[in-house]
């Protein structure tokens, strides 16, 4: 990595939902990978975080400084009006960029007012930014709320270096084009230095949108436009490891302890953990259970499934629609199967601690990481990590970045509960050895690309670049 430079992140969201006098409220974390994977280093590396503060109140020419230090990291916040949160976050981040990214054509909203909110949204982060930087740092932006920031920054007199990772999945070029202004996010893509994917299928993804779109040059890993090049190049996310396996080993009294300590030990126990989202198949994954039970009545009173599904962007639509079919089938499924002694699957709708998170990895079974489209999933790589001599089985969906790499995982199309049933019930009877033999191999892929290996191939690469 280069020298002593800082490291100036910036995302949509800091891990910290937090007034500068309220550190308590940095319990209410935003739940996700993007918060998992880059929490740990900055903890331990020190640097500059920088994102929304999480209120909708703000006036809308502030451009607040204040920060924050909170465990080696300082937290700098950016406030937001209703109006701004609206149309960046609401609509254009997660109706308009969300769907398009994560191939869901029909889900996505196409409004010109929204997109030009969220250019404003993006000058505004770049003020706020150039307010915090000093020569010589690093500057490395997160994800699709922020794809024009590098380009504001310029235009602010910024030369130093911009790097630019995208969490989520980059579609193939004929979804991508769908959008009115798919032509102006590619061409902002050249004000970066550098640009990160999760997996070479993406990579692959963006250079074909990058010729089809723009008519840009591809060689190699750069990328020439009108003058502009940019050095193009996957970096797997992957999971704090060594802090799971810890956390995995410690015993606490939490509630999750003590459901742990009662579960019968004839019961063998599914686990899901998602943010509530419809790219995740969580309503596919209750399809996949009710055919287990219809398959395999043996089973009925012998497995549980515990799905977290944290509430995520609850105001818009579509999450409203998911949480609702989600309730009705898995009230459905306990109703068709469930005695006064057991239900066969139990949802909650709250985020955990990932020290809670780390017991029941290590307790589950199986577990069942089954998105429709996931640009990686740390989940799979967390509980990989939590698991002991007498590991549990991983069920995986094909259509996520971590499929790329986790080859001894049960793979599944998640679209297909059948398929998807089929292979919980080998997980679930699955023996031993074979057990050991898959997570030998799963964690030796894990522990090969942790959090920290992560982050420091992309500052490397950046500081080269
Ligand atoms: C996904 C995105 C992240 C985001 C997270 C939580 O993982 O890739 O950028 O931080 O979801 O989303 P939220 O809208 O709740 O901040």
């Amino acid at each position: 990595m280069g020298g002593e430079a800082r490291v100036v992140v910036v995302s949509n969201r800091t891990p910290a939902v937090f007034t500068p006098s309220s550190v308590e409220e940095r319990r209410n974390l935003p739940v996700g990978g993007l918060v998992s994977c880059l929490r740990p280093f900055l903890e331990a590396q020190g640097g500059i975080w920088l994102g929304w503060d999480g209120n909708s109140d703000a006036q809308v020419d502030s451009v607040p400084t204040s920060i924050t230090d909170v465990e080696g990291i300082s937290l700098a916040s950016v406030s937001l009006s209703r109006d701004e949160v609206e149309g960046f976050y609401n609509v254009f981040a997660n109706r308009t960029l969300w769907p398009i990214f994560h191939s869901f054509p029909d889900k996505a909203t196409f409004s010109h007012d929204s997109y030009r909110v969220y250019r404003d949204v993006n000058r505004k982060y770049a003020e706020s930014l150039l307010a915090l930087l000093r020569p010589g740092d690093l500057v490395w932006v997160h994800d699709f709320h922020l794809f024009p920031l590098g380009l504001e920054l310029r235009k602010l007199g910024w030369k130093g270096k911009i790097g630019f990772f995208l969490h989520i999945p980059f579609p193939p070029s004929e979804i991508f084009g769908i959008m009115p202004w798919a032509r102006e996010l590619l061409t902002c893509l050249f004000d970066y230095d550098l640009v990160g994917l999760q997996t070479p299928k993406y990579l692959h993804d963006l250079k074909e949108s990058l010729v089809d779109g723009l008519g840009a040059v591809v060689d190699g890993d750069t990328a020439h436009y009108q003058g502009s090049t940019i050095r193009l190049r996957s970096f797997p996310v992957g999971a704090d490891v060594q802090a799971f396996r810890e956390m995995a080993q410690s015993q606490v009294g939490t509630s999750v302890s003590r459901f742990l300590d009662v579960l019968p030990k004839d019961r063998q126990l599914l686990l899901g953990v998602d943010r509530l989202d419809y790219t995740k198949g969580i309503v596919q994954r209750m399809q996949a259970i009710e055919q287990l039970l219809d398959d395999h009545p043996e089973l009925r009173g012998h497995v549980t499934l515990v799905q977290i599904s944290a509430p995520s962007r609850v105001t818009i639509p579509e999450y409203a629609r998911e949480r609702e079919r989600l309730d009705s089938l898995v009230g459905k499924i306990n109703g068709k199967f469930g005695e006064v002694h057991w239900l066969p699957i139990h949802t909650l709708h709250r985020p955990y601690s990932q020290r809670d998170l780390a017991l029941l990895y290590r307790e589950a079974d199986t577990c069942l990481v089954t998105p429709l489209r996931d640009g990686m999933n740390l989940v799979a790589k967390e509980f990989v990590a939590s698991q002991t001599s007498d590991p549990g089985v991983l069920v995986l969906s094909r259509f996520c970045g971590a499929a790329e790499s986790m080859h001894d995982a049960l793979k599944v199309n998640p679209y297909d509960f059948q398929e998807t049933a089929s292979a919980i019930y080998r997980a679930l009877t699955m023996d031993r050895p074979e057990r050991q033999r898959r997570w030998k191999a799963l964690y030796e892929d894990v522990n090969r690309h942790t959090a920290h290996d992560w982050c420091y191939s992309f500052l490397s690469a950046l500081g080269d670049a």
